[in-house]
């Protein structure tokens, strides 16, 4: 079995970050980590991981944040058949998949960025990620994930700064609304 345990994943995130800040050698180095982590997760795994919201289709459970909120790790469990709205992050961010298929869908923005509360989208591609799956996002890269599967799926979602302390937003594509997109986490 790969041993690697959560407590050395955030040792490594520490020391990358705080020699480089920028995004390509973040990706180039944390996407393998991320990527053991969640291969290894029988070395850390907790049941409760598993646990969804059935109000918002996913549960969110953090394994570390920094007291400041930069850097920030969790597992997110996804209900069958739910899933996210198209939203960007606000900081960079590196997903492994770990249990199960999520079809996730980028899009790039069309408009010129001049209004906080409006955004036109178009998608650019979309695809399955499994276990050991990774995508990397930069502050303003936008994705939805969803799990079309019928079984909760996990992932293991890495961010530069705590997602509710970043001014991210997530996208309306029929009416191109921009709004705050704040998680809940029990
Ligand atoms: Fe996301």
């Amino acid at each position: 079995m790969m041993k690697y345990s959560v407590e050395e994943y955030v040792s490594d995130l520490r020391r990358i970050t705080a020699a480089t800040s920028d995004y390509d050698e973040i990706f180039d180095q944390i996407g393998p980590l991320a990527r053991k982590l969640a291969l290894a997760k029988e070395s850390w795994i907790k049941p409760e991981y598993y646990e969804t919201d059935a109000e918002q289709g996913f549960g969110v459970h953090v394994l570390h944040q920094e007291p400041d909120h930069s850097l920030a790790v969790f597992v997110v469990a996804w209900s069958p058949h739910q899933g996210t709205p198209p939203h960007d992050h606000g900081t960079w961010a590196v997903v492994a998949g770990m249990d199960g298929e999520e079809r996730n869908v980028k899009y790039d923005r069309l408009d010129d960025r001049s209004r906080s509360d409006y955004a036109e989208l178009e998608e650019r591609c979309s695809f399955s990620a499994g276990p050991g799956d990774v995508i990397c996002m930069r502050p303003r890269g936008v994705h939805l994930v969803h799990n079309e599967t019928d079984h909760v799926t996990t992932s293991i979602h890495t961010y530069g700064r705590h997602v509710n302390y970043t001014d991210r937003v997530s996208f309306n594509l029929e009416t191109n609304e921009a709004t705050p997109f704040i998680l809940s986490i029990k």
